[in-house]
C-alpha cells in the first residue's frame, strides 16, 4: 500500500495540515512569507504540501512548485536557509503525531530531494 495510507490517510492528513500550519506561522525564521496570503492560497498550500509529503503528488493541478515560488525567490529571498526550516517544522509535525520514524523518513526522501528542492527554489 501507499506511504498515504500507511502513515494514516486522510484522518491523519487532516491531522497533519492543521499541526503543521500552527508551526509554519508560529515560524519567526519563515511566517513573513505567509503574512498578507490569501486563506484560500494558504489551504491550498497545506494541502498540497501534505500530498506531496505523503506521497501522493501526481494528482496537484495547481501551479507547479516552480512557479509557485518564483516570486518568493525573486522578491523575498527564497532560499535553502527557509526550505530547510519548513522541512524541520514538518517533521516536528510527524513525531509529534507519534509516525514511526522509517515512514517519517520515507516522507522526508520525497520532500527533501534535491530536484523538489531546486524545483522550490527555482534553481
Ligand atoms: C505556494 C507547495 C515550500 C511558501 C505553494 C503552492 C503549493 C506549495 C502547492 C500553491 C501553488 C498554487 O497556488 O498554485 C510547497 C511544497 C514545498 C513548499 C510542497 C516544499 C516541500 C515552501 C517554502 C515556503 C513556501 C519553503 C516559504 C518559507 C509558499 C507561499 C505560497 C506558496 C507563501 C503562496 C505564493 C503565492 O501565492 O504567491 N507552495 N511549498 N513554500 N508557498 Fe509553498
Amino acid at each position: 500500500n501507499t506511504l498515504y495510507e500507511r502513515l494514516g490517510g486522510e484522518a491523519a492528513i487532516n491531522l497533519a495540515v492543521d499541526k503543521f500550519y500552527q508551526k509554519v506561522l508560529a515560524d519567526e525564521r519563515i511566517n513573513h512569507f505567509f503574512a498578507n496570503l490569501d486563506m484560500k492560497q494558504q489551504i491550498k498550500h497545506q494541502k498540497a504540501f501534505m500530498t506531496y509529503a505523503f506521497g501522493g503528488g501526481n494528482n496537484w493541478n495547481g501551479r507547479s512548485m516552480r512557479q509557485a515560488h518564483q516570486k518568493l525567490v525573486e522578491e523575498k529571498g527564497l532560499t535553502d536557509i527557509h526550505f530547510d526550516a519548513v522541512a524541520e517544522d514538518l517533521v516536528a509535525t510527524l513525531v509529534e503525531l507519534k509516525i514511526p520514524q522509517e515512514l517519517i523518513d520515507e516522507v522526508v526522501q520525497i520532500v527533501g530531494s534535491v530536484s523538489h528542492r531546486n524545483d522550490v527554489l527555482n534553481r
